[in-house]
């Protein structure tokens, strides 16, 4: 079986890592290149999380860069086009929401090729994210559709997705965290910033509702240095973030805000796991705070991974500021929170992925011989 693996941005990598490893199990039955659409380029976006997970340099890298969406989606389908006509696949494999899921999915799809989207199914409703777009185009086109939880399945089910389409597999991108759980907390990172074990905050901020419009990003900026008065906070800040913080005239007085460059895999899993909150607008560290029972408060109306809120450690909040310092402060007063970890979270998605192409590839081969007779 002949296999395209996609990635292009940042939350990709981790999420396609354990799906390589696993295919690299089956080297008589599956041969797989990776494509990186360079939709994400910096060392720090990029590089570092090859590194970290030890993932295999891409064998094709198409150097997209950034772009409108228009653009990085175009260049993204032109370029790729080229790929799968050359390499002639017989599946690509996308994760994820990102512009580079889509644009390889349309690109395949409309040269017969089939197409399997890890983490399909989620939902957030909200048209005004271009995740949710993605994700909605992506969903339609799939052959394979791999799911996180149940939700996600009765998301597909209500679209009229047949049913012998969706599989549920868990979480892929908790297959990684769970493999690199133990060598991140042996980093020595807490006393490199002056933090103590679960006296500290992490934070990420990047969504272009957020960031995007400079009245809101300086609200949530108050509530944030308001927060960092009590409790130290580490934020690893996004290209588009600092480019809306350079333009800002915000300033960090006073408080322990700790401002870093964009952080490796190892790195910020680690600060994570130690902190005694997270604050984000993440989708990825909704899930992955809810395997390490951290708090998570999230600064977003809503989210396309309920089941965090459900039955794991996260909050939503939206961007009002009071909103925010009024979940924090019961954490910092010392309040816990408790969850539990979502079904088949447990280190072993890939697996289920590649164990059900494989069956799916040898029953196809048995109905065509089927036909020939
Ligand atoms: C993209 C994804 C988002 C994901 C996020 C994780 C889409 C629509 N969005 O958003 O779902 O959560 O990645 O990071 O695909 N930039 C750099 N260096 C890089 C990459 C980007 O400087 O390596 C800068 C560029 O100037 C660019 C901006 O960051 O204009 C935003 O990058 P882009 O890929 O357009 O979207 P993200 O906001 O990163």
């Amino acid at each position: 079986m002949k296999i395209i693996n996609v990635v292009g941005a940042r939350p990709n990598f981790m999420k396609m890592a354990p799906i390589i490893e696993a295919m690299n199990r089956h080297p008589g039955r599956i041969e797989h290149l990776l494509v990186h659409t360079g939709q994400h380029y910096d060392q720090k976006m990029s590089q570092a999380f090859f590194d970290d997970l030890g993932m295999p340099v891409p064998d094709i890298d198409l150097g997209i860069g950034s772009g409108s969406h228009a653009e990085q989606t175009g260049r993204i389908m032109i370029a790729f086009e080229k790929v799968c006509e050359e390499h002639r696949p017989e599946l690509v494999v996308v994760v994820g929401d990102v512009n580079s899921t889509m644009a390889c999915t349309i690109t395949a799809k409309k040269l017969g090729i089939k197409v399997a989207h890890v983490e399909a199914g989620l939902r957030s409703r909200d048209m005004s994210m271009p995740e949710e777009i993605n994700r909605l185009c992506t969903d339609v086109l799939c052959d394979y559709l791999f799911t996180t939880d149940r939700i996600a399945d009765r998301n597909l089910e209500r679209e009229g997705v047949p049913p012998e389409r969706i599989f549920f597999v868990g979480n892929v991108m908790i297959d990684t965290l769970l493999k690199h759980r133990a060598m991140a907390a042996k980093l020595g990172l807490l006393a490199q910033y002056g933090l103590q074990r679960g006296g500290y905050a992490t934070l990420t901020l990047h969504r272009p509702s957020n960031v995007d419009d400079p009245a809101i990003f300086a609200g949530i900026m108050q509530a944030i240095t308001t927060i960092a008065r009590e409790i130290p906070i580490i934020f690893p800040i996004h290209p588009r973030t600092r480019k809306t913080l350079e333009n800002s005239p915000f300033t960090i007085h006073d408080s322990q805000l700790i401002l870093t460059e964009p952080l490796g895999y190892l790195e910020f899993l680690h600060l994570n796991m130690n902190a005694k909150l997270v604050l984000t607008d993440s989708g990825g560290l909704q899930e992955e705070t809810t395997v390490l029972g951290i708090p998570c408060i999230t600064m977003r109306a809503n989210t396309e991974r309920p089941i965090t809120c459900e039955v794991g450690t996260n909050v939503l909040v939206g961007n009002d500021p009071a909103a925010i310092l009024a979940a924090a402060r019961p954490i910092l007063a010392g309040e816990t929170v408790s969850g539990r970890v979502p079904e088949l979270w447990d280190g072993h998605a890939a697996e289920r992925i590649v164990d059900i192409l494989l069956k799916s590839a040898a029953e196809s081969k048995i109905d065509a011989e089927a036909q020939r007779r």
